[in-house]
C-alpha cells in the first residue's frame, strides 16, 4: 500500500469516514478523507469514538488555535483519542498533560537537558551512535523499520541518562503502548492485555532506574525530574516517584511514537524520488530535507483536546466539555497554507509545519530530533548511491500516530566517499 500518494480528486462521503477504527490506518491513505473534510466539513462532529464523538478540525488555522489556544482546549484530561470519553489517568500529572502555568514545572527544567546548546554539545556523540545503528544497511537487505525503533533510545537514552542495555526493551513496549491493537505488539492475547503488560514493564523499569539516580544523581533528565520542587502548589514539595515515572513515560513515548516513523517514512519519499538523493550528499543539504520529512510524514495524525470553555471554531459551535482532535497530518496537506502540498520538495521554504505541535506543548525534543535525523541522513547519503525497496511495506494499525511496521530495503554503496564526505 502506498500511504503517500497523491489523493484522488474525488472526495469520500462524509457518511463513510471513520476516523476512530485502529484498521482504517492500517489499510487506507486517509489523505483523501482529510481533503474531504478540509473543502466540505472543517470542522466536523465525528459521532462514534469513546463513547462521546468529537469534533475533527481538518484545517491549518484551525488546527494551529485548538494546539495554541491552551486557555479554551485544554490538554489536562487527555491528548489523544484513546482518552475522548473516559480521560487520561495521568491528566494533570505530566508535561503532556497539563496547561500553562502548571505545565512549565516540568517543562522548564525539561528545557534544561533537551534544550539547543546541550543538544549541540551532545552532537558527536549523537552521530557516533547513528553511524553504529546504520552499520547493518551495508550487509545487504535490512529492516528499515525494524532498524529504526532504536534510534528514539539513541536520543532519549543518551539524555534521560538510560543504559543500553534496557534499549530494546523499551522500545518494544513503547510500542506496544503506542499500538497495542497491531499484531506486531501483540504481547497479550487481548490488546488490552498488551497495554497492561507494556505499562508494568515500562514502569518497573523506570522504577530501578529512578531508584538508580537517586542514589547517583547525575545531569540527565530523570535527575533533573528527580529535582524538580512543586512550588506552584505552594506546596513546596519534591515530586513523588509516580509523578516521577509517568514523565518518564511520556519522555518516552514522545521519542518512539515519532522519530523513527519519521525516518523511515522520509527514506520511503527518497526510494520514490531517487533524483533527490544526490543532491543530499552536499553538506548542510539535510536541514530541508528533515523539515519536508517531518511534514511529509506527520507522525502524530492528531493531537486532541477538550474545550474548556463554550467558543467558536471555523464558524461551528463547540460546547465546553467537547473532544476536539486537531488532524495535524491533514493540517500539513491544507492547500491553503502549502503550495502542491502533496510534492515532496525539499526546497520547501517556509515550511511552517504543526509536525512538532504549536504554543506551549511544542515538542521538546525538536532540537534533538532535528539533529539525529540530519546526522542520520548525512550518513546514509555520504555511504549509500541510494536505497530499493525488497519487500512489501506494512503500516501500523493505529488512529494515532503513522508507523511503518515493517520497511525492506537494500542500500547501494558508495564506490567512493559523496563528494566533500569523508566516507568514514
Ligand atoms: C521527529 C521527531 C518528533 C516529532 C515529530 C515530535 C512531535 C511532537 C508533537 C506533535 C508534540 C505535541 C504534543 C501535544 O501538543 O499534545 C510533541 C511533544 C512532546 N515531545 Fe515530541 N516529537 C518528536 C521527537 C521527540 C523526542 C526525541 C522526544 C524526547 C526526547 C520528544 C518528547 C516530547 C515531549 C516530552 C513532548 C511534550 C511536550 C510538552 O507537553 O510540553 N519528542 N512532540
Amino acid at each position: 500500500m502506498q500511504l503517500d500518494a497523491v489523493p484522488p480528486d474525488v472526495l469520500v462521503d462524509l457518511a463513510d469516514i471513520d476516523l476512530y477504527d485502529p484498521a482504517t490506518f492500517r489499510t487506507a491513505d486517509q489523505h483523501p478523507t482529510w481533503r474531504t473534510l478540509r473543502v466540505q466539513a472543517p470542522v466536523w462532529w465525528h459521532a462514534e469514538g469513546g463513547g462521546t464523538g468529537f469534533w475533527c478540525v481538518s484545517r491549518y488555522a484551525d488546527c494551529e488555535r485548538v494546539v495554541k489556544d491552551h486557555r479554551t482546549f485544554s490538554s489536562e484530561e487527555g491528548t489523544i483519542l484513546a482518552s475522548v470519553g473516559v480521560g487520561d489517568a495521568a491528566g494533570g500529572q505530566t508535561i503532556t498533560l497539563t496547561d500553562p502555568p502548571e505545565h512549565a514545572l516540568i517543562r522548564v527544567p525539561a528545557m534544561r537537558t533537551l534544550g539547543h546548546a546541550i543538544v549541540q554539545q551532545r552532537s558527536q556523540a549523537i552521530r557516533d551512535r547513528v553511524v553504529e545503528l546504520i552499520r547493518p544497511c551495508a550487509d545487504g537487505e535490512v529492516d528499515f523499520a525494524v532498524l529504526m525503533r532504536r534510534l528514539p533510545m539513541v536520543l532519549a537514552g543518551e539524555f534521560m541518562g538510560i543504559p543500553e542495555r534496557y534499549w530494546d526493551d523499551i522500545a518494544l513496549w513503547a510500542g506496544a503502548c503506542i499500538a497495542p491493537d497491531d499484531p506486531a505488539y501483540a504481547l497479550g492475547r487481548t490488546p488490552a492485555q498488551t497495554l497492561r503488560l507494556a505499562h508494568h514493564e515500562l514502569f518497573a523499569c523506570f522504577r530501578e532506574l529512578v531508584r538508580h539516580r537517586r542514589a547517583h544523581p547525575g545531569d540527565d533528565l530523570i535527575s533533573v525530574l528527580i529535582g524538580v520542587t512543586d512550588n506552584l502548589s505552594g506546596q513546596g514539595r519534591p515530586l513523588d516517584d509516580w509523578r516521577i515515572l509517568l514523565n518518564c513515560y511520556s519522555f518516552i513515548l514522545g521519542a518512539n511514537t515519532t522519530t523513527p516513523n519519521v525516518a523511515s517514512h522520509t527514506l520511503l519519499a527518497l526510494i520514490e524520488r531517487p533524483e533527490i538523493w544526490a543532491g543530499l550528499a552536499a553538506p548542510g543539504a539535510t536541514a530541508g530535507l528533515v523539515e519536508e520529512g517531518i511534514r511529509w510524514t506527520s507522525p502524530t495524525h492528531h493531537l486532541v483536546r477538550r474545550a474548556s470553555a463554550d467558543t467558536e471554531l471555523g464558524g461551528v459551535r463547540i460546547a465546553k466539555g467537547d473532544w476536539v482532535a486537531a488532524w495535524v497530518a491533514s493540517a500539513n496537506r491544507d492547500e491553503a497554507v502549502f503550495d502542491d502540498p502533496f510534492t515532496f520538495d525539499i526546497t520547501r521554504s517556509p515550511n511552517k509545519h504543526l509536525g512538532f505541535g504549536g504554543g506551549p506543548h511544542y515538542c521538546v525534543g525538536a532540537p534533538v530530533s532535528r539533529l539525529a535525523l540530519s546526522v542520520l541522513f548525512e550518513e546514509l547519503t555520504g555511504r549509500f548511491a541510494g536505497f530499493e525497496s525488497t519487500g512489501p511495506l506494512v503500516h501500523l494499525q493505529s488512529n494515532w500516530i503513522n508507523g511503518l511496521v515493517s520497511m525492506p530495503v537494500r542500500g547501494t554503496p558508495r564506490r567512493q566517499p559523496a563528494p566533500g564526505r569523508s566516507g568514514s
